[in-house]
């Protein structure tokens, strides 16, 4: 009985919590949708495993009451109670149809080698059954993935789920633009605190080749309006996340947020005719925005 009033407890508790969680908004544990997926799922399975015991404990005590009135039913009619076998025993039966050790000599077979007789036992139902169910499964398989093809095989399972996620990341593209980075989305961003990141990232990374001001050194001048691979933002980020194969310079993809690489991008952008000292010379061809590309080195200056 303790133990009933301490889940009780433990129920009405939670029910308090949930309570709590309906009008407190500044950050409690309960507005995580995961959690309270799992406490209520939690709490349905406890009830539910009250509800079994409970209607357990009754059929015991219905099959109690029923196996005492057949009793003195017995014992009235003046005839010996015999009890039935249970579920499990006549379940059992079913499946297996053994033949009791008593009546072994209808089956035994009439050969011995060196006394060791054998018994013609059948195969158990359960078994055959399974067998005759796998022909039937075989054939219809067989029919309904290879003759109509009505079902899809793994390939084009697997190719109907490619595509089905596919639309959703370009449902989602086009839900959130901007806030998935890649070179279709990429922007050659001019707000102050993505630059200032930007800056940091090309400070501490990319200057060893590229120098601190852009001049080139390793890498080519970033600084002039000559591109091996092209000036857009998108031609830029591409290189920066792609790298350039047998050269030094690496993708950066695997190391850099797709956030970070639009923002260094941008502000190497900003370097842009700036003329430092010493600069390299000018590699690849002169590239002119097209009319529709943002300005490059139109941006804020930091
Ligand atoms: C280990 C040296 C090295 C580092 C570090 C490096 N680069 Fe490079 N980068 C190069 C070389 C070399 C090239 C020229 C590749 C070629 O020949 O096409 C290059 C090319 C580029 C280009 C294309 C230039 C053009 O003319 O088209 C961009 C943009 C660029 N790097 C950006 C970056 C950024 C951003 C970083 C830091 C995240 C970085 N690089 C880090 C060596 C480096």
């Amino acid at each position: 009985m303790k133990k009933i009033k301490a889940i009780f407890s433990l129920m009405l508790f939670s029910f308090g919590a949930f309570a709590q969680s309906g009008n407190t908004n500044n950050g409690s544990i309960w507005d995580d949708p995961i959690l309270l997926f799992y406490v209520t799922t939690g709490f349905m399975v406890v009830v539910a495993l009250l509800v079994i015991a409970v209607a357990l404990y009754m059929l015991q005590v219905m099959r109690y009451m029923a196996k005492d009135t057949a009793m003195k039913q017995a014992k009235k009619a003046g005839v010996e109670y015999v009890e039935q076998p249970g579920w499990w025993a006549q379940l059992n039966q079913k499946l297996y149809r053994y033949v009791p050790i008593e009546k072994e000599e209808t089956i035994l077979m009439d050969h011995s080698y060196d006394g060791i007789r054998e018994l013609d036992n059948h195969l158990p139902p359960w078994w055959k059954w399974l067998f005759y169910g796998s022909i039937v499964w075989g054939v219809i398989y067989f029919i309904a993935y290879h003759v109509t093809d009505s079902l899809p095989l793994q390939t084009e399972e697997y190719n109907t789920e490619v595509a089905l996620a596919e639309e959703q990341v370009r449902k989602l593209r086009a839900a959130n633009p901007g806030e998935v980075i890649d070179e279709n989305t990429v922007i050659l961003t001019t707000d102050a605190t993505a630059l200032a990141d930007g800056k940091e990232v090309f400070n501490n990374i990319c200057a060893s080749c590229h120098r601190m001001d852009g001049g080139g050194d390793i890498g080519p001048n970033l600084t002039d309006s000559y591109w091996i691979h092209g000036g857009s933002i998108k031609e830029v980020f591409l290189i920066v996340k792609n790298g350039v194969p047998n050269t030094n310079m690496v993708a950066w993809g695997g190391a850099l947020s797709p956030e970070k690489m639009q923002n260094v991008s941008s502000y190497l952008l900003t370097l842009q005719g700036t003329n430092p000292p010493n600069a390299k010379a000018p590699e690849g061809d002169l590239y002119e925005p097209k009319p529709s590309e943002p300005v490059v080195g139109d941006t804020v200056k930091i």
